[in-house]
């Protein structure tokens, strides 16, 4: 009788009659399962062929699997299953909700791979800041930042698609997708939004830095980063165990519609824009979200957190108040964004603060976010982001970096 054989290179999940399975497996040794205990730290580690037998042999009451709705996409994971899997009690609704409130309190260790993994974006976001030139595709950028990641991180991956947009682009919140891969050229004048953040053991980050492409802010640019980034020292400013995460939004609207005002764009009482929901129009995203595994973390809307169903804060990805070890981005943006605007200018309720005139100069100029990530600690806040962050650091930094400062490319490459 002849006998087939066929070769596998993964997991066995069945063996058709009358064949000889030759299991090709991947390493270069079979590791025991002690091999496994000791590098995941785990209690006990047997071979997925054994599953079902090893938990038969402990009689458990009940399996618990992890099934649960993601509360940004609405996508349900998809739980656990095996062979055998049916002579057991399962539950799959305990699990999820207890995973999820682990996730959101970091560990000492989590934290540690989460400030690495902040470090090593921080300073590519940098080689980037030094190596942009006029004339440059985006692309070459979101390049350089994955290359520094891995060459000098050993982060294979990011945590998400780069958004590296320039001029206009920099208004496009989820910029960098396969429909706008980073493509454009950037030009003298542009302002650079470049969202990154690499990922290491799975642990993310996610950075946003805004400058000029030619290194020097103009006046009106300038006067936008600068609002931005005092709504996002203010928030900082107010981060502690116990703070609602929708205040905080709050707060950086306020300081934005302030600032608004200030440059001239916005007229009237801010407690009145806020009443309209004006703020929205210039930041439509929430403010920031829980960070871990996930970019967008889970655990954001546990049983008895409501979301909040207004302009802006309905985005928000988390309505909980802030607890220690928990870790965050704080990203607060504005962004000049042609149909929101146009919305507003058409609502008489919005459109009076509006001193079109005004806005018209800055109608083109894009956006500014600045993206940080931080670990909410038992007063205060830990800043885990690392990188130039006022206008005139910005400038000086990029001033040295783009008078020779060598990239670490050749720096490298002189070493050897
Ligand atoms: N980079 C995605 C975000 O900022 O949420
Ligand atoms: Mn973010
Ligand atoms: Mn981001």
């Amino acid at each position: 009788m002849s006998r087939r054989i066929q070769l596998f290179c993964c997991r066995v999940e069945k063996k058709p009659r009358d064949t000889v399975l030759i299991l090709v497996l991947c390493f270069a040794r079979i590791h025991p399962p002690e091999f496994f205990k000791n590098k995941y730290a785990v209690d006990e580690a047997h071979y997925v062929t054994e599953i079902s037998s090893v938990l038969a042999s402990k009689k458990p009451a009940v399996l618990l699997t992890l099934r649960g709705v993601n509360t940004d996409s609405g996508n349900v994971s998809k739980e656990a299953s095996f062979e055998g899997i049916s002579q057991f009690n399962v539950n799959n609704t305990i699990l999820h909700p207890e995973i999820a409130e682990c996730r959101v309190i970091k560990t000492d260790m989590e934290l540690e791979v989460l400030r690495y993994t902040n470090k090593i974006s921080s300073e590519a976001h940098k080689e980037v800041m030094k190596a942009v030139k006029v004339g440059m595709k985006e692309y070459e950028l979101e390049s350089l930042f994955q290359h520094y990641c891995y060459t000098r991180g050993g982060m294979r991956h990011t945590s998400y698609t780069c958004i590296c947009g320039s001029g206009e682009n920099s208004s496009v919140l989820h910029y960098g997708h396969a429909g706008a891969p980073n493509d454009k050229t950037i030009e003298d004048g542009d302002l650079c939004l470049f969202d990154m953040g690499g990922e290491y053991y799975c642990y993310g980050s996610d950075i946003t830095c805004t400058f000029p492409a030619n290194g020097k802010f103009t006046a009106d640019q300038r006067a936008v980063y600068e609002a931005v980034l005092k709504a996002s020292r203010a928030v900082m400013g107010a981060v502690k165990p116990g703070v609602a995460w929708p205040d905080l939004h709050r707060l950086a609207d306020r300081v934005h519609l302030e600032e608004l005002t200030r440059i001239g764009i916005l007229k009237g009482n801010v407690d009145d824009m806020v009443k309209v929901h004006l703020g929205a129009i210039f930041m439509p995203h929430g403010l920031g979200h829980l960070l871990g595994i996930d970019v967008h973390d889970v655990g954001g809307y546990p049983e008895g957190v409501e979301r909040i169903e207004e302009p802006g804060l309905r985005s928000l990805r988390t309505a909980r108040r802030l607890q220690q070890g928990m870790v965050l981005t704080i990203e607060p943006g504005i962004y000049f964004i042609e149909h929101l605007l146009e919305q507003a200018l058409h609502d008489p309720a919005q459109a009076c603060f509006i001193d079109n005139d005004v806005l018209r100069r800055f109608r083109g100029l894009g956006g500014v976010r600045i993206e940080d990530d931080i670990a909410v600690t038992a007063t205060g806040m830990e800043l885990l982001t690392c990188v130039p962050r006022t206008v005139e650091e910005i400038e000086a930094f990029m001033a040295e970096g783009q008078s020779g400062a060598k990239s670490f490319d050749s720096l490298s490459s002189q070493k050897q």
